[in-house]
């Protein structure tokens, strides 16, 4: 009895919570910015490299580049720190603070400079009692923490489950949040206990999780090679039916980091990441050393269409749809909407490696579902890795033909176009 009345109450606690809702109003887009962990891990010693340590050089730094290599002006605007920052101890009011080596200035004075550059700035801590790289985790600081980062001027801020209670991880998330919140200050929050619960086999409490958080880390951290890459997207396609309904404006799935720019992808799998992840209306956060990369992979990282689909305002996730002899199409409904029918987003990803490029034909109808309404005559199509070709058309009732490179994709946005004859009674939203 007493344990009923236990657990029921503990229900009525979470419910409350879940009606209350998160309400701060972020990220009703994938959030865009760079983050430092995939590239930058916990370099510690400034000493040996200096231009990679965690340290405010590095933030200074890769913001200045943010804005002089035209990522702030494309719409990548936050500037994470992610672990490594903290000093090993608290100071005698338990407050958390910052190396006093490698952030010598201390955060506040970070955060001012990252947004007089016009840029946001985020952070990492974690609800268990250390974080993932072993530094001091928030457990039992909740309060404390949260009025730091707002006094701190954080904009974001990233909370691992490392060292955390498992039974409890849930309910710090929640409480956290809600300290947090009553701060004043908006704080985008991304939660990472998805993945600790998905890799003990636990499937997360989606309908919580869209009330706590702007977003969460889904499946593990991505590392710098196409095969990682490979294995986040294929996580989101073999869970995408019990995964894809939750994300949307305000609350995202997050597939980790892009890994663009770095070492490990070739250009045609740089634009296969940058495809998926805009199909999934995924965070477009980068992880590299924006001081390197090389031309070619930064006018994919600032081609504005790919932009545009990624930020749709609809933020509906695509989806798998197809796979045609090792070529996926992967398929996300954006705007316009002409008639009835939504512009779609259809990427063709390659998982081959059998060196030609390889064509593949489709119908659009039978293979990508578009419809062949009375209403629509066909589809003005855009090459989304080709700014300079022009849109061309094709039929509805006919095939589409593209050849992806080995371990490529191609990219195209599918616009409906109206049959000439009912032109004029319709509506185009915009
Ligand atoms: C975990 C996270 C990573 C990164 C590291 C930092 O592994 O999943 O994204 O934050 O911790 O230690």
């Amino acid at each position: 009895m007493k344990c009923d009345f236990i657990i029921t109450t503990v229900g009525l606690l979470v419910l409350a919570t879940v009606a209350l809702g998160l309400e701060n109003g972020l990220a009703r887009k994938p959030p865009m910015g760079w983050m430092s962990w995939e590239r930058f891990r916990c370099i510690t010693d400034c000493k040996k490299y200096p231009d990679e340590c965690i340290s405010e050089q590095l933030f200074m730094r890769m913001a200045d580049l943010m804005v002089s290599e035209g990522y702030l002006e494309a719409g990548y605007d936050y500037v994470n720190i992610d672990d490594c920052w903290l000093s090993m101890d608290r100071d005698a009011s338990g407050r958390q603070i910052a190396d006093p080596t490698r952030f010598p200035s201390g955060i506040k004075h970070l955060a001012d400079y990252i947004h007089s550059k016009g840029l946001k700035f985020g952070m990492y801590q974690d609800i268990g009692t250390k974080t993932c790289a072993g530094y001091p985790g928030m457990k039992g600081f909740f309060e404390i923490d949260a009025q730091t980062f707002a006094e701190w001027d954080v904009d974001f801020i990233k909370i691992d489950g490392c060292y955390a209670d498992e039974l409890e991880m849930v309910n710090d998330y929640i409480l956290f949040g809600e300290l947090m919140n009553k701060t004043g200050r908006p704080i985008l929050y991304s939660c990472s206990w998805p993945v600790y619960q998905e890799y003990n086999g636990i499937i997360p409490n989606y309908e919580i999780l869209k009330n706590t958080c702007n977003m969460w880390r889904n499946w593990g951290d991505i590392e710098d090679s196409h095969s990682s890459v490979e294995t986040i997207t294929r996580y989101f396609s073999d869970n995408q039916e019990r995964i894809q309904p939750h994300s949307g404006p305000g609350h995202w799935n997050d597939p980790d980091t892009l890994v663009l720019g770095n070492y490990g992808l070739s250009y045609e799998q740089s634009k296969s990441q940058l495809a998926v992840w805009t199909v999934l209306a995924a965070p477009l956060l980068l992880s590299n050393d924006l001081a390197t990369v090389t031309p070619e992979v930064r006018s994919l990282l600032l081609n504005r269409q790919i932009i545009a689909v990624n930020q749709d305002i609809l933020g509906i996730q695509g989806l798998l749809v197809k796979t045609i002899n090792r070529i996926e199409i992967w398929k996300r409904p954006i705007l316009p909407r002409v008639k009835d029918e939504l512009t779609q987003a259809i990427a063709f990803v390659s998982r081959r490696a059998d060196g030609a490029p390889y064509a593949v034909s489709v119908k659009l109808v039978d293979d990508l579902g578009l419809s062949n309404s009375t209403y629509i005559k066909g589809y003005d199509v855009i090459d989304l890795f080709n700014a300079d070709r022009k849109p061309f058309f094709v039929r509805a009732d006919s095939h589409f033909e593209t050849r992806i490179n080995p371990t490529g994709a191609n990219f195209y946005k599918f616009v409906p176009k109206l049959n000439i004859i009912l032109r004029g009674i319709t509506d185009i939203d915009n």
